[in-house]
């Protein structure tokens, strides 16, 4: 069970001290947009290349982006140890899953709530995680959609028939209130923006999340 805070909910002016305060979490979730594939636009490519070089913990990239075919693989490069696409946007996503480990990152596959799991199930041994959105991406901050719940289960359904080590990380809404229901569905890496940058302690919010979840055994 991993905890990957999501500094979108952080202080842009102040990332390195914001990612000093997520050190007790497993990864810090860096959330890349291009104002194409989403409508807001964050950060890209020289940002993520410190945010690599500072950070006490290994960067999850969720890339939300067009053409990630071309862009993905250069942030594998850089140094994220995670990188997330989105199949959506991907034109050959097997081929894009074996150049992300080929440049030494674990290949992650992302899908909009839209996007059903199922034709996509066969990419699973190219894949080292599979991110399933609790919101449209492309903000912080919204509800979670527990109409999500049966894509995890079904994630979780076809990694137990694979076999291996899979992850499954959830995105977007997750808190104290809504994590439960993720870990028991069958996730177990879980992005939290707000829910960890709030106005109570990071250090704090990450152990309560981690506390929750804690039980739950995949
Ligand atoms: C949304 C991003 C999320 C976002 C989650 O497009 O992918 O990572 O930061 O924020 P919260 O946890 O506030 O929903
Ligand atoms: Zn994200």
């Amino acid at each position: 069970m991993q905890i990957s805070p999501s500094i979108l909910a952080a202080d842009f002016a102040n990332l390195q001290a914001e990612l000093d305060k997520i050190a007790s979490a497993d990864w810090a979730h860096v959330d890349v947009m291009d104002g194409h594939f989403v409508p807001n636009l964050t950060l890209g490519l020289p940002v993520v290349a410190r945010l690599v070089e500072v950070s006490p913990v290994p960067i999850d990239t969720h890339l939300m982006i067009e053409d990630p075919d071309r862009w993905a693989p250069m942030y594998a490069d850089l140094g994220a140890k995670s990188v997330t696409f989105h199949v959506e946007a991907a034109a050959d996503p097997r081929t894009l899953a074996r150049s992300l480990r080929a440049a030494g990152a674990r290949a992650s596959m992302a899908l909009k709530p839209g996007t059903p799991w199922a034709p996509y199930a066969d990419l699973l041994p190219d894949l080292d995680m599979v991110l399933v959105m609790t919101v449209e991406p492309g903000f912080g901050g919204q509800s979670f959609m527990a109409d999500q719940m049966p894509k995890v289960r079904a994630v979780r359904e076809s990694v137990r028939r694979h076999g291996g080590e899979i992850w499954i990380q959830v995105d977007g809404g997750v808190s104290a209130t809504t994590i439960e229901q993720c870990a028991e569905a069958g996730a177990d890496v879980f992005v939290a923006g707000t829910a960890v940058y709030n106005a109570e302690s990071a250090v704090a919010n990450i152990a309560r999340l981690r506390d929750l979840v804690s039980v739950h055994r995949h």
